[in-house]
């Protein structure tokens, strides 16, 4: 007699040839079936005319998603919440992506794939399966090649199954049940063991991290990064012969990408030098900021020399007029970097884009307030005919 809870029928035989035929017959008829048998049998798909799986749309489907919601966040992180220049590059640097829309769609494909695999079709959290530990799975396991065909198909008839299965020389043939159990099985996120395991498995992770955290990263060897070998200053160093642990760089050191600077007369640097810097407003915004800061104590807000030092110092002279108009930019730069008379150079305090600015800014109160430099018509006419005769 045949009780309710009626998995499948199974049949097992003894030869791969006889497992091959009643694959063929079996596939014409029902649709809910499948083979096992202890190593791959070659021509089983076709026997048992197995169309390609259809996960693979699920795969590709699921990949192209995920890819497109991270090339989206690529593009909102680095175009909208937090644009940063890198190399140069355009904020939306598409073949920069295209390693991570890669790597992405072929990860979250394969494990969503899984995942869906375990929850929907074998239904987790249930991790049972009527096959399991049934005498069939352990035949086909050793030495028979077995077939089942499930209750579920809508062609089934255990007596004609039965009789079928004898028909193709199956050496057995048997009823295969669900659990008691597991009939009208529910998933349960109450159910107690679920709950506790919960808990433990959070309780276990959780005292695992923080004794990872505090306790291991502290232990010998893993605190390598803690303890390193290093000399603090002013510590006897025992590897310098010298017994000095605080280093200077080697005479004639040059700091990667900088110059010194290497003229030693003003002559010289109006000669060869000229202003990089173009006088934009961010650029004048700058040479006043440091004007005000280094130089107006001496030479005044505005370079016409009135100094707020109340004779503590000689105040610098005025630098509005022709005479400091004709200075070249060079020569400001010298005065600046190396300083003049008593005024002291400003090489360390002032970077040099700062000192073209201030010298830029300079330029500007000339402009604004310098002497004009009027020139009469004759000066003019001097001023052609020597170049006329120069020329000649
Ligand atoms: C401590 C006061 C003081 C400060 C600060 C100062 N200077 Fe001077 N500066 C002087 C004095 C004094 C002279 C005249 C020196 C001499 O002729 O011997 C001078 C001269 C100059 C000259 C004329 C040099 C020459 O060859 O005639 C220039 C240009 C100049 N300063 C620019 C500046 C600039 C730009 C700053 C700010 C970076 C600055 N100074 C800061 C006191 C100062």
């Amino acid at each position: 007699m045949i009780k309710e809870n009626l998995y499948a029928i199974s049949a097992l035989f003894d030869t791969p040839d006889s497992i091959m035929k009643a694959a063929d017959n079996i596939s014409t008829e029902y649709k809910r079936f499948d083979v096992n048998t202890p190593y791959p049998v070659h021509g089983m798909d076709d026997a048992m005319k197995l169309t390609p799986s259809r996960i693979g749309y699920f795969t590709i489907s699921i990949g192209l998603f995920c890819m497109s919601f991270m090339l989206y966040f690529m593009y909102w992180s680095n175009s909208v919440d937090y644009p940063q220049v890198i190399g140069g590059k355009p904020f939306f640097a598409f073949p920069a992506y295209v390693p991570i829309m890669f790597e992405i769609t072929i990860l979250t494909g394969a494990v969503l794939s899984v995942a869906m695999m375990i929850s929907v079709l074998f239904k987790f959290p249930n991790n049972a399966h009527p096959l399991h530990d049934s005498g069939y799975m352990k035949a086909v396991s050793s030495d028979k090649y077995g077939i089942y065909v499930e209750a579920k198909d809508s062609n089934f008839d255990y007596s004609k199954l039965e009789k079928q299965f004898k028909e193709l020389g199956a050496s057995s043939v048997s009823p295969i049940y669900y659990d008691e159990e597991e009939v009208d099985w529910k998933p349960n996120t109450w159910d107690p063991k679920f709950v506790i395991g919960t808990i433990g498995i959070a309780i276990l992770t959780s005292f695992s991290v923080y004794m990872h955290m505090n306790k291991v990263l502290f232990m010998v060897p893993f605190d390598w990064m803690m303890n390193q070998e290093r000399a603090d200053y002013g510590e006897t160093s025992e590897f310098f012969a010298d017994g000095y642990s605080m280093r200077v760089a080697p005479v004639g050191t040059i700091a990667r990408g900088f110059i010194p600077y290497q003229y030693d007369s003003p002559d010289s640097a109006s000669k060869y030098m000229t202003n990089p810097t173009v006088a934009s407003e961010h650029n004048l915004e700058l040479g006043q900021r440091k004007f005000l800061t280094y130089c107006s104590p001496c030479h005044g807000n505005m370079a016409e020399g009135a100094s707020r030092l109340k004779g503590n110092m000689p105040p610098g002279p005025d630098l509005r007029t022709e005479f400091y108009q004709n200075f070249t930019d060079g020569r400001f730069y010298h005065t600046i970097t190396k300083g003049k008379g008593i005024m002291a150079g400003y090489e360390s305090q002032i970077t040099r884009e700062e000192r073209w600015a201030i010298i830029n800014y300079i330029r500007t109160l000339q402009k604004a307030f310098g002497t004009p430099v009027v020139k009469t018509e004759e000066e003019i006419a001097e001023n052609s005919e020597t170049k006329t005769e120069a020329s000649e």
